[in-house]
């Protein structure tokens, strides 16, 4: 029987959290022939995460440069991935999210024709100006995708509202969540948690291309703001690799002596951070898929999100990145037990740790080689 070739293609953090439990799952199958393309887009954070999963690429296009920019991230991914699609001739291509990876890995595919699965389908904020270019990305992809992947009904929806083939999409939960089950664990142990001690501890971090410059600074001033009125917390950020990103936050932040700014953490030990955190504080996509399946608070640094399951839990609520606002909302959480209390539940929109296995069966059957 001739296997499906299928190339599953990333190449940033999160997308690598979320696609290397689907690897796993789809290597169990001996119907399937299962290659991994990292791009590169990603390097130290990437390797990060495929050392976790011990996971071996079987291309990396390594196209990681400083200062990239979204048109070389995209020319490089069409230009280098078209070569090995050329010779490899996958059957299907799986690409992630919502990243400059994902849509010109898509595209990549677009252009001979490979049908793309797209994994974590029909997020929207419809507003194309925020995540920027994470819309534009993910609707692009779903313009070209054959096979969708969506986590939640709510994708779904909004996936039927785009007249998608209704037979075409699978709402299978989210892969991260496949990768949550295995990660948190009683006896963990790192020093900065030692550090923390018994001191209320903010888990935060923040990347948003959008919110690099002032947006950012004003995060930054609002979390000092913090850190100098209550003086039983203590904040940790594992910060982003992004050298802009770095330079503001050293500037703000370095000489703060309850604020640790720290390299990033592997998902293993940011998940353990998260579950002893007192809430967490982010700009980011994946964290607030994560934070309400472990009950933690999240404010989420943003104007707008695509996670609106997690805002109606109640675990996440938009607070911007105006600095009186964030330092508002922090210093509700830390001063009214019942608000904190209300955020804390655990809540779980996103599927029972099985959406690999899922996504996998939906593929087989694609291919009428589910038996
Ligand atoms: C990218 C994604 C964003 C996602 C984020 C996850 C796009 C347009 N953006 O944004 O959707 O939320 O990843 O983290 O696809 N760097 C390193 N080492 C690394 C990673 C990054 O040095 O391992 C530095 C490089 O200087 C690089 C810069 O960070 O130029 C920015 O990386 P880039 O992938 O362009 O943007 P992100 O903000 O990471
Ligand atoms: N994460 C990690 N180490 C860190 C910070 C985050 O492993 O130091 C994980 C986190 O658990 C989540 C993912 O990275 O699974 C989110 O990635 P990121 O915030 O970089 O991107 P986004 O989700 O915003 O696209």
């Amino acid at each position: 029987m001739k296997k499906i070739k299928t190339a599953v293609v990333f190449g940033t953090r999160p997308e690598a959290i979320k696609m290397c439990p689907l690897v796993l799952e789809l290597k169990k199958h001996e119907q399937i022939d299962c290659r991994v393309y990292l791009t590169g887009q990603h390097r130290e954070m990437l390797n990060q995460v495929m050392e976790i999963f011990k996971i071996q690429a079987d291309q990396n296009l390594d196209i990681m440069g400083d200062g990239q920019t979204l048109t070389s991230i995209t020319a490089n991914v069409l230009n280098k991935l078209g070569k090995v699609l050329d010779e490899d001739r996958p059957d299907i291509i799986l690409v992630h999210g919502d990243t400059s990876t994902s849509f010109s890995a898509a595209l990549s595919g677009f252009y001979r024709h490979i049908p793309i699965g797209h994994v974590e389908a029909g997020l929207r904020t419809y507003n194309m100006d925020s995540p920027y270019p994470e819309e534009f990305n993910r609707q692009a992809v779903d313009l070209i995708s054959e096979l969708y992947f969506a986590p939640t009904e709510l994708a779904r929806k909004q996936l039927l509202n785009e007249k998608k083939k209704p037979e075409h999409i699978f709402v299978t939960g989210n892969t991260v969540i496949d990768a949550l089950k295995n990660t948190v664990t009683d006896d963990y142990y790192n020093e900065h948690l030692e550090w923390a001690g018994d001191s209320r501890m903010i888990l935060f971090t923040s990347h948003r291309r959008e919110n690099i410059g002032e947006p950012m600074r004003h995060l930054f001033y609002a979390v000092q703001r913090v850190v100098h009125d209550f003086p039983n917390v203590k904040l940790i950020y594992p910060i982003h690799k992004n050298p802009k990103v770095r330079e503001i936050a050293h500037e703000i932040l370095a000489d703060e002596e309850r604020i640790r700014i720290i390299e990033p953490l592997d998902v293993f030990d940011f998940h353990n951070f998260m579950a002893r955190s007192f809430f967490v504080m982010t700009d980011s996509g994946g964290i607030q898929e994560e934070a309400p399946a472990l009950g933690k608070p999240v404010l989420v640094m943003r104007d707008t999100t695509e996670r609106p399951e997690g805002v109606e839990a109640g675990t996440l609520k938009l607070v911007g990145t105006d600095e009186d606002t964030v330092y508002k909302e922090a210093k509700r959480l830390l001063t009214d037990e019942n608000s904190y209390q209300a955020m804390c539940h655990a809540v779980n929109p996103y599927g029972d740790g099985t959406a690999s296995k899922r996504i996998t069966e939906a593929i087989l059957k694609y291919f009428n080689a589910d038996n």
